[in-house]
């Protein structure tokens, strides 16, 4: 799989870093095992108000934008749906790709930029699914959106699960909460990171994150003309890997919209 050149700086940069990433990606979820039974339980990777949006999908073709850990294009194939799988990094697809021939699984693996899909059809998918940190990556949500829109047949969903962007203005490792960066600040804001993409401490790799309002989120889909179906903030735990303490507040955002 060949890199597309047609990227700006930041997605460029971000490519690079889950490029850099992908090993260590890999082993905590070999660690963690969870890629291995997704296609049997979806369960365990779905939350169960997604279950109820996503229904019936045997024989459908559904498309995961910024697939990473591929832990729902598992579990969609697992559900009996043609399954795309997309993602800017080859490494990260490599992964995927392996894992899926270990499985037993056919998938269509597609490295792209989710903010430019030109190498997939208007109106061909029944599904499309996105999220779980993906468009803190994406330098323009609106137009990461319209592609995903643009790829989606008509009545066909768009269903979205990411992490609040409440969770994200707080400074790490503190005791108490503090605010870095405001809410309405979209960045890009400018990291310099570990090779390894779990190791917190600086490193030499150069990412760029985006941070998107609630608010952001709403327009960025029904501007496309989708009907809202459903709109919903889940859970306020504490995740491990977070460094401020942020049990209470919404830890998932969840948007699902039918094309029009
Ligand atoms: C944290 S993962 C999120 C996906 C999945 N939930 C996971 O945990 O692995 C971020 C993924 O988004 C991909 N990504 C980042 N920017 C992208 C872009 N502009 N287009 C497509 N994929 C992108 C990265 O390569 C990475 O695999």
């Amino acid at each position: 799989m060949a890199e597309s050149d047609n990227v700006n700086e930041y997605h460029a940069a971000n490519r690079a870093r889950w490029n850099h990433g992908a090993e260590a990606w890999a082993a905590m979820h070999d660690r963690r095992g969870t890629w291995r039974v997704a296609h049997r339980r979806p369960e365990q990777v779905f939350l169960p108000q997604e279950i109820e949006l996503i229904g019936d999908v045997e024989g459908r073709r559904v498309c995961v934008l910024g697939s990473g850990d591929n832990l729902a294009v598992f579990a969609f194939a697992g559900m009996g749906a043609r399954v795309t799988s997309v993602d800017i990094s080859v490494e990260q697809l490599a992964v995927a790709q392996r894992r899926a021939r270990e499985l037993g699984l056919t998938i269509e693996f597609v490295e792209s930029d989710v903010s430019d899909l030109g190498c997939l059809p208007d109106a061909s998918f029944d599904l499309v699914y996105t999220g779980g940190h993906v468009a803190v990556w994406v330098s323009d949500l609106r137009t990461y959106y319209r592609e995903a829109i643009r790829i989606l047949r008509r009545k066909g969903l768009f269903l979205i699960n990411e992490y609040h962007p409440f969770r994200r203005i707080w400074k790490g490792e503190e005791s108490t909460l503090a605010v870095a960066y405001s809410y309405f600040d979209n960045g890009p804001h400018e990291y310099l990171a570990s090779r390894d993409v779990l190791d917190k401490a600086q490193g030499e790799i150069k990412q760029f994150e985006f941070h998107w309002t609630v608010s952001e989120y709403l327009r960025a889909v029904i501007e496309q003309g989708v009907d809202l179906i459903r709109f919903e903030e889940i859970g306020d735990e504490a995740e491990g890997w977070e460094g401020a303490p942020l049990q209470g507040l919404p830890q998932k955002l969840l948007i699902a919209g039918r094309n029009s």
